[in-house]
């Protein structure tokens, strides 16, 4: 669709931008808390002490009231997600996910959330990137798999399924608890093109599609496993099991709306057989029997080597609420980059402001195509360090002084996207001109 006259944002749209605790608060041993997996499996490797970080925690004592309330102080409204890839190192030892008993530990966790914050925070996000955690946990350093475990195609599904649960009953708890907030998923999602028009790799497409997108909102929307994944995890003998109350729990889990975190699309063609899982996201060979992944030409890349695909989230976006016409907000999105920080402290990095300008504007599209959106909240507010990448790969609108392993000062310096992103949010998305 060509539009002719493009929909301005809703008045009340969220503009934000996103951070993870295990990525920016340090003081991982501070006031009570224990030792996270990321602590243990320290990915990427040797990558300076998780106890500084970005030095968030020790910024803000009494910390997430005092971040809840000086967000609420400048009128903005915090987003809370609940878990993100760190699952506390002594359940870690009890199982992790694969423990049916990690349900209740995330419902108990929610609920303290709820009773200590929901006074204040409207917004919930439940697990980040569950998709990423299955998927790829071995390179983002969260995947604990039992010792002895024989199929661990198994495992990890059994362990999405508690994740499936757990999310679907912390979303009841929480219009239960806080019949004024809204809860929702946010899972990564991107959409699968295939290589070429031969409808052998549009199967595989669809294929890939649905074991890494729609299982996830299929499940957290309706609380039923896609088709297509159930018969893949038949074939490999990787069916989950459904323990009592799941089934009942599933379905009375229901989002208010939905969260994804995009950065690039995935292109695929007819699986040969050969394909051997692993690698991370953009570098997955693609999965057995089911797909082949391949390089999209037609696209540019990252420093980093991520496909750069802004046309592509407007196709995900208008898929995603043409299935689920649920409102949509951007939990994250954004460039990961080596920045330089100049003498006089300052950032120049117009790489980054080009990256989300197109990406807002695709996202104006799709509000014009009748996408309901809510938000969009970039990764990252603030420097910090990448999930296998370490502080080298820079997301944040602020910068952090500090290198890989040397932490220099830990002073902040607003770069350029800052201020270019401050403009765009004065003028509701109207304004993407440079400064
Ligand atoms: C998402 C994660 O997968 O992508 C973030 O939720 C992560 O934690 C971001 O930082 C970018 O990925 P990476 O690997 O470059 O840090």
């Amino acid at each position: 669709m060509l539009h002719k006259k493009l929909k301005p944002f809703p008045k009340d749209f969220l503009w934000g931008a996103s951070t993870s605790a295990y990525q920016v608060e340090g003081a991982n041993l501070t006031d009570g808390k224990g030792p996270s997996c990321q602590d243990v499996k320290q990915v990427p490797e040797g990558t300076s002490p998780l106890d500084v970080c970005a030095d968030q925690y020790h910024r803000c004592i009494e910390y997430y009231n005092n971040v809840i309330n000086e967000c609420l102080k400048y009128n903005i409204v915090p987003l809370v997600t609940m878990f993100h890839f760190d699952m506390p190192a002594a359940l870690d030892k009890r199982g992790s996910w694969s423990n049916p008993e990690s349900v209740d530990w995330f419902v108990n966790f929610a609920k303290v959330m709820f009773e200590n914050y929901g006074d204040r925070v409207k917004y919930w996000l439940t697990i980040n990137e569950q998709n990423m955690l299955t998927l790829v946990g071995p390179v983002i350093g969260t995947l604990c798999i039992p010792e002895g475990c024989t199929n661990i195609l198994k495992e990890t599904y059994q362990q999405n399924h508690h994740m499936l649960v757990a999310q679907a009953k912390a979303m009841a708890l929480c219009h239960e608890m806080l019949p004024g907030a809204k809860i929702g998923p946010a899972p990564n999602i991107s959409l699968i093109y295939p290589n070429s028009n031969k409808p052998e790799d549009t199967i595989a497409a669809q294929n890939m599609n649905a074991i890494r997108n729609w299982l996830y909102l299929d499940m957290a929307v309706y609380g039923k496993y896609n088709n297509l994944v159930w018969s893949y995890l038949e074939e490999n003998d990787a069916v989950p099991e459904f323990h009592e109350g799941d089934a009942e729990a599933l379905a009375n889990g229901h989002p208010d709306f939905i969260g994804f975190n995009y950065y690039s699309t995935g292109t695929v063609e007819a699986s040969d057989g050969t394909e051997v899982a692993g690698g991370d996201q953009q570098n997955s060979r693609g999965l057995p029997g089911v797909a082949h992944n391949v390089k999209n030409p037609n696209l540019m890349k990252t420093e980093f080597g991520w496909e750069i695909d802004p046309i592509g989230f407007r196709n995900t976006l208008r898929e995603v609420y043409s299935r689920y016409r649920l409102p949509i907000v951007i939990t994250e999105n954004g460039l990961g980059a080596y920045d330089t920080l100049t003498e006089d402290g300052k950032v120049h990095d117009p790489y980054r402001i080009t990256y989300l300008r197109e990406h807002i504007k695709q996202m104006r599209e799709a509000i014009t195509d009748d996408v309901e959106m809510m938000g969009y909240c970039p990764w990252s507010a603030i420097d910090l360090i990448s999930t296998h990448e370490g502080m080298k790969k820079r997301y944040g609108f602020i910068y952090v002084d500090r290198d890989e392993f040397d932490l220099k000062t830990l002073d902040r310096y607003r770069k350029d996207s800052f201020y270019w992103y401050k403009k765009v949010i004065a003028t509701n998305g109207e304004d993407l001109s440079d400064l």
